[in-house]
């Protein structure tokens, strides 16, 4: 059976992550990109980004935060059962520097995302910084995973439970300034990937962010996630995920999100299969 549900393991308070039989795209993905599944017949779209592989297995792994309907569907299915659509892999891969002093940063389950852009950077020979962040001690995630692809990794939490207190970009800004880091990429909540953005303009520090635009056919076709960057109107599932940072219209892109949340609750009344999560 394709899309098959291998394992599933609780990471934190609702953030499951899911190993799926899917053995094209095990062999073909690569750090920075993402699928869109569809766990049920009746469910929305989301994409996840891919987080890890095992040939063996001809699996991949994806995690999920639980916050909308479609992600709660996907984290009730159970090992033995298929998702009923898988589609990737999509986007762009992330930019994998060799020889580069690099500072990774996230928030969230957006540290899950992080976890293979670390390990490709590990892996081209640049040294690296993990800085992630959490709501609490509690809800921090694929600590051990990170600690073995990281050089130096680094916690924040809000409320001071474990390592920082604070969030990602004051931990940032407390152990580094210009010149300290060469590359670096950030995914997360937009308000986080924004400040760390703006933190860093100046530091002659390369930044590139994993923006989360809301996405619908995923493949450059409705425009739904559209992202200004710079000068130019670019589509994240086919021209990204990836984006200079210091580039990217964040204001922009928070208020398309938040458009399209309104449109939710009216789609959700008509059966509409937009991919909010
Ligand atoms: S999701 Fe439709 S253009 Fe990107």
């Amino acid at each position: 059976m394709t899309n098959r549900i291998l394992a599933k393991r609780e990471l934190a308070p609702q953030i499951t992550l899911l190993e799926v039989e899917a053995p094209r795209i095990q062999k073909r993905w690569k750090a920075g990109q993402f699928i869109i599944i569809r766990p049920l017949a009746g469910s929305e779209r989301i994409p996840l980004t891919i987080v890890d592989s095992s040939a063996e297995r001809q699996s991949i792994t994806m995690v999920i935060q639980a916050i909308g309907k479609t992600t709660k569907e996907a984290v009730a299915m159970e090992p033995g059962q298929a998702l009923c659509d898988l589609v990737g892999p999509l986007g762009e891969p992330a930019t994998i520097n060799t020889g580069q002093e690099v500072v990774c940063m996230a928030g969230g389950v957006g540290v899950a995302e992080l976890l293979p852009v670390a390990k490709a950077f590990h892996e081209a020979g640049s040294r690296v910084t993990a800085l992630c962040g959490a709501r609490s001690d509690s809800y921090r995630i694929l600590d051990e995973e990170l600690m073995g692809v990281a050089d130096v990794l680094q916690w924040a939490t809000d409320d001071g439970t474990y390592g920082f207190a604070g969030n990602v970009v004051q931990l940032l800004l407390s152990i580094a300034g210009p010149g300290t880091f060469t590359e670096g990429h950030v995914i997360g909540p937009i308000p986080m990937m924004k400040a760390a953005a703006e933190a860093t303009r100046g530091w002659g520090l390369k930044l590139h962010a994993s923006v989360n635009p809301v996405m619908i056919d995923g493949t450059g076709m409705c425009g739904g996630c559209r992202v200004t960057v710079g000068e130019e109107v670019k589509f994240a599932c086919v021209d990204g995920p990836e984006f200079d940072a210091h580039l990217v219209d964040f204001d922009e892109l928070t208020r398309r999100n938040r458009a399209y949340r309104e449109m939710e609750q009216e789609a959700l009344k008509h059966d509409c299969h937009i991919g909010l999560g």
